[in-house]
């Protein structure tokens, strides 16, 4: 997605544009540039690539600028080249903005520009801001009014920030569907649409809320809405460290991301178990639980990973909570007139707290009612600002663009929820109790798969060039083969397609000889004989088989060419343990391939467009 990020104070600004911009590198992108006020004359450097070229184009000390704005793009409208990227100007230059989301009525409103005369250069929606702008600057009127009366004519998302240079001491910044975050310095500000790209310089932030409209100055801040009035914004500490953004020792940050679940799953549950009432507590959704638990219908909203953590949640709440439970695509949920009653619970997975098409089910399933609950790890977002209430996964901020500890984060806190609600209903304190006792063992569990990372690094050198594979699994681990499966798919770019074990006989079975290997997740639970008859069929296939087994089963090496064992738990549990040797093998095919396993060609950490 697409990064912003400004400054405006007595420092020089470049240096920090840069910076900020490569904190947001791993959302993935395709062009950067930067504008800047050099002695109150705007000058604007862009290319397409990557920030490391912009870097060599804008130099470490050419210029000396105490305000500017630096954004990297992820093409939406017009492909990715060096006119299309951003800052977009006005015809006279003097002003130039970045933007983030999707300006819907552009067309419309270029015709009707260039119609007053004005010239477009670029193919984006973009620029259809800056010339509406200057169309109202062009009456007379400041800076801070015509972006707000621009505004007023743009439909669609936006998070912009705006420059001026016949107004030279401020930055406009503007939110509407697409995040932005204004830090707090000494005699400084900042803006951004990521707090990685801040945390270097501040932790004092404040979030702007959609329709908001803010004047940025050295000195402070004011914030209105666009119709005018003024609003107060609250300043919010940032808990994220350094540290905790940088690689920490690993090669990449997936691999770090990977290697520190035991701690992510231990922080999404820290002070939420309850041994002795065997339930837990969760603050966010405390009041809402006794609803939850006797809701007549819940339904799970997600999209690619968080979705596949509704589908486990699904088997969670029908077998804890008896509730009839569904699951959406949100892209789907959001344009199928969904039917919602106010009964409903309804949970909105998302990682970034940002993806548009989650969001937009979110809105949607609030306008008629239900009972919206957020599941996110990114603190303040707007999927959990949105949100009626929720729970943070608290997995740490997910800098590999493939999602790993935020997908076992959500199955922890999502099991979290099922056991609080179910003790709210039939679950007895003897059985609430024994979920606690395996829950507080899981870290351990998932440290134990880890280390075994070589032996799975060996069986991805054996299939690093496979040019399809199938994952299969029953219950709550078939969610879990359609994991793996995207996992391998949008880190090694391999085909990789996920099916409920049984489901081979009725026609995927077709694609099995020697040349297909087949993951099986074959865990010691009710379903284990079934599954050993699915690895005997493929078998007489000659397909190549790769297992994922409990560490006291002692048949499966008579069925499966590759074994890799994992320690026993419940089945609710299973999956965060299952999902692990998932990871490591599409992490080492991808690696052993060159390929870029944190930026994925054409993938974006958060899809904040349609
Ligand atoms: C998962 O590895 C992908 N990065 C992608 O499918 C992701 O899960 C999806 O875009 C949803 O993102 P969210 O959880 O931030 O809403």
């Amino acid at each position: 997605m697409c990064g912003i990020v400004g400054y405006i104070g007595s420092k020089n600004a470049v240096p920090i544009l840069i910076e900020g911009l490569k904190r947001l590198e791993y959302r993935g992108y395709d062009s950067a540039g930067v504008g800047l006020l050099v002695d109150q004359k705007p000058i604007v450097i862009k290319n397409k690539g990557k920030v490391s070229e912009l870097e060599k184009r804008v130099g470490t000390n050419v210029y000396t600028a105490p305000v500017g704005i630096g954004h990297t793009r992820w093409a939406t409208h017009g492909e990715p080249n060096e006119t299309n990227a951003h800052p977009h100007t006005n015809t006279t230059g003097d002003l130039f903005l970045i933007h983030n989301g999707i300006i819907e009525n552009f067309q419309s409103l270029r015709t009707s520009l260039q119609k007053q005369g004005y010239k477009f250069v670029s193919e984006t929606d973009t620029e259809v801001i800056a010339h509406l702008i200057d169309s109202f600057l062009k009456k007379d009127i400041d800076l801070f009014k015509a972006v707000r009366l621009a505004l007023s004519e743009i439909e669609g998302t936006y998070g912009l920030a705006i420059i001026y240079s016949k107004e030279p001491d401020r930055i406009i910044a503007a939110r509407k569907g697409s995040p932005l975050v204004i830090g707090i310095g000494d005699h400084e500000h900042y803006i951004a649409s990521d707090v990685s790209a801040l945390l270097a310089y501040t932790k004092q932030v404040v979030y702007l809320e959609d329709g908001e409209v803010a004047e940025i100055r050295a000195e402070g801040f004011l914030a209105k809405t666009i119709l005018d009035e003024d609003i107060i914004k609250e300043v919010t500490e940032i808990s994220m460290t350094m540290e905790e953004i940088d690689k920490g020792g690993y090669e990449t940050f997936m691999l770090k991301e990977i290697m520190e679940q035991p701690e992510s799953i231990q922080n999404s549950l820290r002070g939420r178990l309850i041994p002795e009432e065997g339930t837990a507590k969760l603050g966010g959704i405390e009041s809402e639980l006794v609803h939850i638990a006797r809701c007549k219908r819940a339904v799970f909203t997600a999209c690619g990973t968080s979705w596949h953590a509704g589908l486990v949640g699904e088997y969670m709440f029908e077998q804890f909570l008896r509730i009839p439970t569904e699951v959406e695509y949100a892209s789907e949920f959001r344009y199928r007139n969904p039917i919602i009653q106010p009964e409903d619970t309804i949970l909105f997975i998302s990682q970034s707290g940002e993806t548009a098409d989650t969001l937009a089910a979110l809105k949607e399933a609030k306008r008629k009612g239900a009972l919206c609950l957020g599941i996110c790890n990114v603190v303040g977002s707007s999927i959990a600002r949105e949100s009626d209430s929720g729970v943070y996964i608290h997995a740490g901020p997910e800098i590999g663009v493939a999602s790993t500890k935020a997908f076992t984060a959500q199955l922890t806190v999502l099991a979290l929820i099922t056991l609080a609600a179910a003790r709210k209903r039939d679950m007895s304190l003897a059985d609430g109790k024994a979920i606690v006792e395996e829950f507080l063992k899981i870290p351990e569990k998932v440290k134990t798969i880890l280390s075994q990372r070589k032996q799975v690094e060996e069986i991805a050198e054996i299939f690093k060039d496979a040019t399809n594979f199938l994952y299969l699994g029953r219950g709550y681990n078939f969610p879990v083969a359609l994991e793996g499966a995207l996992k391998l798919k949008e880190i090694s770019y391999i085909h990789a397609e996920g099916y409920p074990a049984a489901e081979m006989k009725h026609g995927p079975i077709a694609l099995v000889d020697e040349n297909m290997p087949v993951v099986f997740i074959a865990p010691k639970d009710s379903t284990y004989d079934k599954i050993i008859s699915n690895i005997q069929e493929v078998r007489a296939r000659r397909g190549n088989i790769i297992a994922i087994a409990s560490e006291d089963d002692d048949v499966i090496e008579k069925y499966a060419n590759y074994v890799i064992r994992i320690p026993n738990t419940i089945r609710m549990l299973m999956p965060i343990l299952t999902v692990i040797p998932l990871q490591l093998l599409a992490y080492y095919i991808a690696v052993k391939k060159g390929l870029n396993v944190d930026q994925p060609r054409n993938l974006a950490k958060s899809v904040t467009v349609e």
